[in-house]
């Protein structure tokens, strides 16, 4: 299949794409959801859903019209699976697995393994020298508890930060210090022979702008990569989070060139965590939206025009993004403004930059 990126090569492509037509015009189908634009074109359109959202009935509603696919936010982490060691409590993320609403939606993983999701008895396992076994049933466990369930998971999270100085450009963790790469190329197999249908991820964040930091780490996941292909890992795809921020240098060149040197490894890829934060805009309402929007269209078209990207999940529906508003709050402590759907979940500009991008994007074969 040939991507719009052939025809739009240039200095002018952005330009062009942002003056491009939908392929269907706005007035025939203005209510289709993301998930109907987003089938369409053989992509998918999902958001993540946390247990304190899943009590909202409306919350509810909106995923199952908006969403084919689902992602527990937290739920899935080994702290709340296995607080205690050998007790599983999977409650919390069932209770978002298995609400009705859902039921036709697909299910991810997030994440089997993540070094800040580590149970404190898990910590001390690293300690002692057993936490490569830990990690490994950790896999095991988790994974075959959801086998045919979850379709995807993110098995390895975050593990990849060159800026650590480690050699492997690991970063410099228990995990790594367990068995670096030789530990993560098990995780993948782990998750494989626990469900050997689900598609596998390496899921990372600070990929998607211009600066020295992400051109290092890029390039530090890609030799990642290479080297778990090299090993014959079961690795499938690579999960761009896409915490945005309006601001922030995005090159479209830069980005592009990375999405077709993942894709060069036989790499799926899906951006899993989108959101795009208003952390250094103005407190006007408009202005904000308009610039999120704006900001998320230049980075959705050059993602769209990639054809292994597979689809995009936002990191929840509406507003607000409680991670955002306590890990990066807004110097006047507004709520901020990062998702498709305002509070009472109706759709904003950030909605419409989406349902364009999705609407431009080449029908996947
Ligand atoms: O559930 C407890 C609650 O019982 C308690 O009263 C409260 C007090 O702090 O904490 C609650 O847990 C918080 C949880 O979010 C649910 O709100 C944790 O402290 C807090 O650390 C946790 O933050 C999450 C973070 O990952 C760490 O797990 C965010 O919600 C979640 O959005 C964020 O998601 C990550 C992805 O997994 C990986 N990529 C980056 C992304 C953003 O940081």
């Amino acid at each position: 299949m040939i991507g719009r990126r052939q025809f739009l090569a240039g200095a002018g492509a952005l330009a062009l794409a942002a003056a491009r037509p939908s392929a269907v015009p706005a007035e025939e189908d203005g209510e289709a959801s993301l998930a109907t634009r987003a089938r369409r074109k053989g992509l998918s359109f999902g958001t993540s859903v946390s247990t304190a959202e899943l009590r909202l009935p409306a919350l509810r509603a909106a995923v199952a019209r908006e969403a084919d696919l689902i992602v527990a936010q937290n739920e899935l982490k080994w702290w709340n699976t296995e607080a205690r060691r050998g007790q599983p409590t999977y409650g919390a993320a069932d209770a978002i697995m298995n609400a009705p609403e859902f039921e036709a939606l697909t299910r991810r993983g997030h994440t089997a393994v993540w070094y800040r999701s580590i149970p404190d008895w898990a910590k001390a396992e690293f300690s002692a020298g057993r936490g490569e076994a830990a990690t490994l049933k950790r896999v095991r466990d988790i994974v075959a508890h959801y086998r045919g369930r979850i379709v995807e998971w993110d098995v390895v999270n975050e593990a990849v930060w060159p800026a650590d100085g480690r050699p492997d450009g690991l970063r410099d963790t228990p995990l790594a210090a367990a068995g670096g790469l030789d530990l993560m190329a098990d995780c993948f197999r782990a998750a494989h022979e626990a469900d050997p249908d689900a598609r596998l991820y390496y899921n990372d964040y600070a990929v998607e702008y211009a600066s020295p930091g992400e051109d290092e780490h890029r390039a530090a996941i890609l030799t990642f990569l290479e080297a778990m292909k090299r090993r014959n890992v079961p690795i499938h795809g690579f999960g761009v989070q896409g915490h945005l921020t309006v601001g922030n240098r995005f090159r479209e060149r830069v980005f592009a060139r990375f999405l077709a040197d993942l894709a060069a490894l036989d790499l799926k890829i899906r951006i899993t965590e989108m959101d795009v934060s208003d952390q250094r805009l103005p407190a006007d309402f408009a202005l904000r939206d308009g610039k999120v929007a704006d900001h998320a269209r230049q980075f959705l078209d050059v993602a769209f025009d990639q054809p292994a990207v597979v689809g995009l999940v936002t990191w929840g529906l509406a507003d607000p993004s409680p991670w955002l508003d306590a890990e990066r709050a807004r110097p006047d402590r507004l709520p901020q403004r990062a998702l498709p759907l305002d509070r009472d979940f109706a759709r904003k500009p950030l909605w419409t930059a989406i349902a364009r991008s999705l609407d431009g994007a080449a029908k996947r074969g």
